[in-house]
């Protein structure tokens, strides 16, 4: 997509995994920059990033950073959103955050563009960009709620590591040296060790034996479906994969759905792409979503006991999860004439 104009854009915490991504989409996709700004903590403030073929240096972020700035994605840490994003949309510009911290706000929107691109018209300054577990998740999901909507969902995620960012990447790859060399692993970002392991929390556990990883996917998926009592059973589990997020998922619907029209009406629908022939032993796993913008839906099957279906689906956390999104929030503002 050809998007005319130039804009000045900012990322904040430009060094990290999602940062790295994200500008690496924004060449990518062709996303119209006139000016990039790379911002990060002290440590990185100095260094420099390749963009477009050029260097550009790193700068500290601060609020005077963001003066004359179009865009300004957040992919840092959910203090500086809270503390900055504000001074972004102070200047006349449009903070897209990619952390929790204003995700549940009610005066922000919080956007999957394929989903809800038209809670974007409400916005007053700040976007949220949902949570790398409920985009994959509510991509799958909107296609069988817009064929005959849904009532209920249990679902269980498998996430990649690198959900936790560079820490989780590093921590997986120090551990399996560990293994090899005949080693403990030790645990430090998660709560135990990952390496030839299956770990049943992401985050913090909350008081009512939820992790907050848990509460992030019922209360988002809610908001961004606008279906403030869709019921949904969600166990987050941290797997040893670098980089995908699996979700398996039994979905009620309002009326009957064959796991045929269940196919169609998921491969019809934007950014969501069906892997599904048992046959030849096709399905989709997260190195087949590494890499991919696509939602990958397979494992589309009829439970034995009941109407309900089961769906499998894999997606990318660190593009469609995190940079993608944040990007097609940005692209979709420029189509609707909000930037
Ligand atoms: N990883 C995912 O799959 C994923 C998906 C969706 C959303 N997110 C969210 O995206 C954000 C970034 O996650 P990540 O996985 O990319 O983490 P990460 O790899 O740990 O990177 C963190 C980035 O934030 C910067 N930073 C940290 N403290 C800062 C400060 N005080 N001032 C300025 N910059 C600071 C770091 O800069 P330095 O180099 O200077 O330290 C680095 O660029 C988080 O809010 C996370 O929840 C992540």
């Amino acid at each position: 997509m050809a998007l005319s104009g130039g804009r000045n854009v900012a990322v904040v915490g430009a060094t990290g995994a999602v940062g790295e991504v994200l500008l690496r989409l924004l060449e990518e996709r062709q996303f119209p920059v006139a000016e990039l700004r790379p911002l990060a903590s002290q440590r990185s403030a100095g260094s420099t990033l390749a963009f477009a073929g050029e260097p550009v240096e790193v700068q500290q972020a601060r609020p005077e950073a963001f003066e004359g700035m179009d865009f300004v994605f957040f992919a840092a840490t959910g203090g500086l959103s809270r503390e900055l994003a504000p001074e972004v949309a102070r200047r006349g510009a449009i903070a897209i955050d990619k952390s929790s911290t204003w995700r549940l706000d009610e005066q922000v929107p919080l956007v999957v563009p394929e989903v809800n691109g038209e809670a974007l018209e409400k916005h007053r300054g700040i976007v949220a960009s949902p949570n790398c577990t409920t985009i994959g998740f509510v991509m799958a999901l909107e296609p069988l709620r817009r064929a005959v909507g849904i009532r209920s969902v249990v679902v269980t995620t498998l996430q990649a590591v690198s959900g936790a960012g560079h820490p989780g990447l590093e921590e997986l790859s120090r551990q399996l040296e560990a293994v090899a060399r005949g080693e403990e692993p030790q645990a430090r970002t998660f709560a135990a060790p990952i390496a030839g392991n299956a770990v049943p929390l992401c985050e913090r556990f909350l008081e009512d034996g939820y992790s907050s990883e848990e509460m992030k996917l019922l209360h988002e998926t809610r908001k961004i479906m606008g279906l403030p009592r869709l019921d949904v059973s969600m166990t987050c589990i941290r797997v040893p994969v670098p980089v995908g997020h699996g979700a398996t998922m039994l979905v009620e619907t309002e009326r009957p759905l064959s796991p045929a029209q269940a196919r169609e009406a998921c491969a019809r629908f934007p950014g969501v792409r069906v892997v599904d022939e048992p046959g030849r032993d096709l399905f989709p796993t997260p190195r087949d979503a590494a890499g991919q913008d696509d939602v990958l839906v397979g494992r589309i099957r009829k439970d034995l006991g009941s109407d309900r279906l089961w769906l499998w689906q894999v997606s990318d956390n660190l593009r469609k999860g995190a940079a993608t999104n944040a990007i097609q929030i940005a692209e979709a503002m420029i189509e609707r004439g909000l930037r």
